[in-house]
């Protein structure tokens, strides 16, 4: 799961993920996130990130900012990203056709093929963190169901 920061969306996405893992029962799979930027290295996910996920029964609080690398192409079988900056800078770490096909955005996963952006709601406030929760849930349950048929 990757956005720019690594406070606001991917730290929500890993944990969603990893309450879907553990919904579908999953046991050969392994969620991280990273940022593109590397601002918040070491950081806590965003105060804002940590109340929503909360609300909905998820800690993140544990989890702290770290930089995606090209490393990350030869650990994860997918890389999720929100956006189409972020979606823009991860494939230009990427060396290969392969590392490249590893790579979507999100949201594909709920509105397939329309490239559609999760918002960063880093500078926004009123309910932007709780529609960045919903998009997130709603493409996490679909990722953990197809998981879960094969
Ligand atoms: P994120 O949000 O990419 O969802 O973690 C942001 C967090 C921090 C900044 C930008 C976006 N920032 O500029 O510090």
């Amino acid at each position: 799961m990757v956005c720019l920061g690594n406070i606001c969306r991917s730290p929500l996405a890993q944990g969603i993920m990893e309450e879907k893992a553990k919904k579908y029962n999953l046991k050969d799979i392994y969620v991280d996130s990273a940022g593109t930027a590397d601002y918040h290295v070491g950081s806590k996910p965003d105060s804002r990130s940590i109340e929503i996920a909360k609300k909905h029964g998820i800690d993140i609080s544990k989890q702290r900012g770290r930089e995606f690398s090209e490393v990350d192409f030869d650990i994860f079988d997918k890389i999720y990203v929100m956006d189409s900056s972020n979606l823009y800078d991860v494939l230009a770490l990427a060396k290969s056709e392969d590392e490249h096909k590893k790579v979507d955005l999100i949201l594909n996963k709920i509105y397939p093929g329309e490239n559609k952006s999760v918002p960063d709601p880093y500078y926004g406030g009123g309910d932007g963190f709780e529609k960045v929760y919903q998009m997130l849930n709603a493409s996490c349950e679909k990722i953990a169901s197809s998981l879960s048929k094969k």
